[in-house]
C-alpha cells in the first residue's frame, strides 16, 4: 500500500540493495532484545526508515516510515504498512508517539541526517532509540582497514560521529543520552556488514555483499578487487596469519552503538 510519495537518494539506493535483503539481513533475537529494552515501556512507536520491519516490535502500535518501496514490499503482512515519507519530514504531529526509533538507518538520510534526528526528538514522548555505527571504530575492522579502503572513508563522509547525534538529541540542552557499544555475535543472523567480521568467506556471497551498503556503493572494479585479494589471502595463509585469531572470538565491536536519548 502507498500512503504518501517521498523522493530522496537514499530511498532510491534502497531500490537496489533492498532485493536479497530478505534472506541475509534477518532481525537477530540479541539486538531486538537490547532495542526493546530500550523502548521500555513505549505503547507507540514511530519506526523511521523501517525497511522490512526487522526488529519492529509486534506488540506496539507502530507507525513505520520507509519511503523504498521495495523495502516495503518486504515487510511481513501482520506488520503495519509503511507510509512513504523521509525522516527529513515526519507526517506526525509534535509529541505524538511514545518513542521512535532509527534502526541503521541514519547514514542513509544524506542532507536531511540532522533534520531527521531532530524530528525524531520532536515527534517522540519518550526515547528516541538509534542503533547507528561509530565509523571510526568500524574503519578497524579488517576487511575495511586491508581491503575494503574506499568503505572507511565513505563511511567517515555519511555516519554522523556519535557526539554530533547526540547533540541532535539535546545533550547541550541537558537530554539524558547514553551511548551503548553493541558487540556483534559470531552468529549474528543480521548480515550487516560489520558482521563479516567472523566470515570472510561470505565476501564471495553475492547476495549478502548486495545487502550491505557498503559493498552496494562499491563499483564492480572495487568489488572484483576486495573479492580477488581476499581468496588470494585465504588460499595462502596470509589471512588467518593476521587475523586467524578472530576465528576463536563470540563477539567482536565493529563500531556498533546503541543512542538512546530521553527528553530535556
Ligand atoms: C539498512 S536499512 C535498515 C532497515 C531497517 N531499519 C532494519 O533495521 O532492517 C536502511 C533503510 O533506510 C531507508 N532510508 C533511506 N533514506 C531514508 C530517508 N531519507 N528517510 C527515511 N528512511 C530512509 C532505506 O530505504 C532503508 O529501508
Amino acid at each position: 500500500m502507498t500512503i504518501r510519495s517521498a523522493g530522496g537518494a537514499g530511498h532510491a539506493r534502497y531500490d537496489e540493495i533492498g532485493r536479497a535483503y530478505a534472506r541475509t539481513r534477518r532481525e537477530d533475537p540479541r539486538l531486538r532484545a537490547r532495542i526493546y529494552a530500550a523502548l521500555g515501556d513505549a505503547k507507540s512507536i514511530v519506526n523511521v526508515g523501517a525497511g522490512a520491519g526487522s526488529y519492529e516490535p509486534r506488540d506496539r502500535h507502530v507507525v513505520a516510515i520507509e519511503p523504498s518501496d521495495v523495502m516495503a514490499a518486504q515487510r511481513a503482512l501482520e506488520l503495519a504498512p509503511a507510509i512513504r515519507a523521509s525522516a527529513g519530514s515526519l507526517p506526525l504531529r509534535d509529541a505524538s508517539v511514545d518513542a521512535a526509533m532509527a534502526i541503521l538507518t541514519i547514514h542513509h538520510w544524506d542532507a536531511e541526517q540532522e533534520r531527521g534526528v531532530r524530528e525524531l526528538r520532536r515527534v517522540a514522548r519518550g526515547p528516541v532509540v538509534i542503533l547507528t555505527y561509530d565509523a571510526e571504530v568500524s574503519a578497524r575492522m579488517w576487511l575495511v582497514a586491508d581491503y575494503l579502503t574506499e568503505v572507511a572513508a565513505l563511511d567517515c563522509a555519511i555516519f554522523p560521529p556519535i557526539d554530533r547525534v547526540c547533540e541532535w538529541l539535546g545533550s547541550r540542552d541537558g537530554a539524558d543520552i547514553s551511548v551503548t557499544p553493541v558487540p556483534i555475535p559470531r552468529d549474528i543472523s543480521d548480515w550487516m556488514l560489520g558482521a563479516f567480521w567472523a566470515h570472510p568467506e561470505r565476501v564471495f556471497d553475492a547476495d549478502a555483499r548486495n545487502a550491505t551498503s557498503g559493498f552496494a556503493r562499491m563499483s564492480t572494479e572495487v568489488v572484483d578487487r576486495v573479492v580477488g585479494d581476499l581468496a588470494r589471502d585465504l588460499a595462502d595463509g596470509t589471512w588467518d596469519r593476521r587475523h586467524g585469531a578472530l576465528r576463536k572470538q563470540d563477539e567482536y565491536d565493529a563500531g556498533l552503538r546503541l543512542v538512546v536519548a530521553s527528553p530535556a
